[in-house]
């Protein structure tokens, strides 16, 4: 996949998830198109290894995004010109119908997959709101398109991440700041999604042997994420980007 040479000279942006999958394609994109990076993981040993493996100017944050605290952490590393945030960090839940949801899931995947998201970007608001620019990319799903590609507690966070985007994109485009989503299908990467369901075995079964389009590379999310980063999307703000092979238009 070829670059933008120097697309993000100068620009600093936050990539939580940065450790692993579509997160880690995201950093490295950013860093091969010249910008700073800001990784944030919940695993230290993976970002040991992104900044081993990876050339360029990466800052690590070793923290738990669900951990009010960390929002300083991270706002503290990236200083004061925050361009861009990618809130690309997520959990899958074990694919549980309503009624066999457990409130330890359902907490755990809403507090990862919306009210961090929510503080880390009312944290990179005021910084980005001083300077009257920036951009924000979060990572929804395919579960947030439908009903049938996850349990209940994933769907619900993916579609609350849609109506999140859309509606800061609609207080703060006027104000220079762009917020967008990407919704990916399925993605080779170290996510777990173990089926914790017999019945949703049963009914997501035969649907996604036959709807599921082909398994896509974290690379072609990063692609995706990074456009929506940049000024080529200077005109894109509140979409919801399916980059999933085709599968939302079944
Ligand atoms: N892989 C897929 O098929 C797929 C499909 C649709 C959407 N997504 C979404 O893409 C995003 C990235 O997922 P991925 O597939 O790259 O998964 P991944 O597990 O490979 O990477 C996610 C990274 O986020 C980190 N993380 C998890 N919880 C965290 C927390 N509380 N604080 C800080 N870091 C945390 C993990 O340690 C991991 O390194 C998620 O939002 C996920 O819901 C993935």
């Amino acid at each position: 996949m070829s670059h933008v040479a120097n697309r993000f000279t100068g620009c600093t942006i936050i990539v939580t998830g940065g450790g692993a999958g579509i997160g880690r394609a995201t950093v490295e994109r950013l860093i091969a198109e010249g910008g700073r990076v800001v990784a944030v993981d919940v695993s230290a040993d993976r970002l040991t290894s992104l900044i081993d493996e990876v050339q360029g100017d990466i800052t690590t944050v070793a923290a738990d995004i669900t951990d009010p605290a960390s929002t300083a952490q991270i706002l503290d590393a990236a200083g004061p010109r925050i361009d861009g945030l990618a809130n690309v960090a997520g959990i899958m839940d074990g694919f549980e119908p309503t009624a066999e949801i457990s409130d330890a899931t359902w907490d755990r995947v809403l507090a990862v997959n919306v009210t961090a998201m929510m503080r880390l970007t009312r944290g990179v608001l005021t910084p980005m709101l001083e300077r009257g620019m920036g951009s924000i990319v979060n990572v929804g799903s395919e579960a947030g398109q439908r009903g049938s590609a996850a349990g209940t507690p994933y769907t619900t966070s993916k579609h609350a991440v849609n109506g999140f985007t859309r509606s800061t994109a609609f207080f703060y485009t006027p104000k220079g700041i762009r917020c967008n989503a990407v919704a990916p299908g399925p993605v080779a990467t170290s996510i777990e999604a173990p089926f914790h369901s017999e019945w949703a075995g049963e009914r997501l079964g035969p649907l996604f042997q036959t709807n599921i389009p082909r398994v896509a590379r974290p690379e072609e999310l990063a692609a995706a994420i990074t456009w929506l980063l940049s000024d080529d999307a200077s005109n894109v703000s509140g979409a919801i980007l399916s980059v999933d092979g085709g599968w939302a238009s079944i």
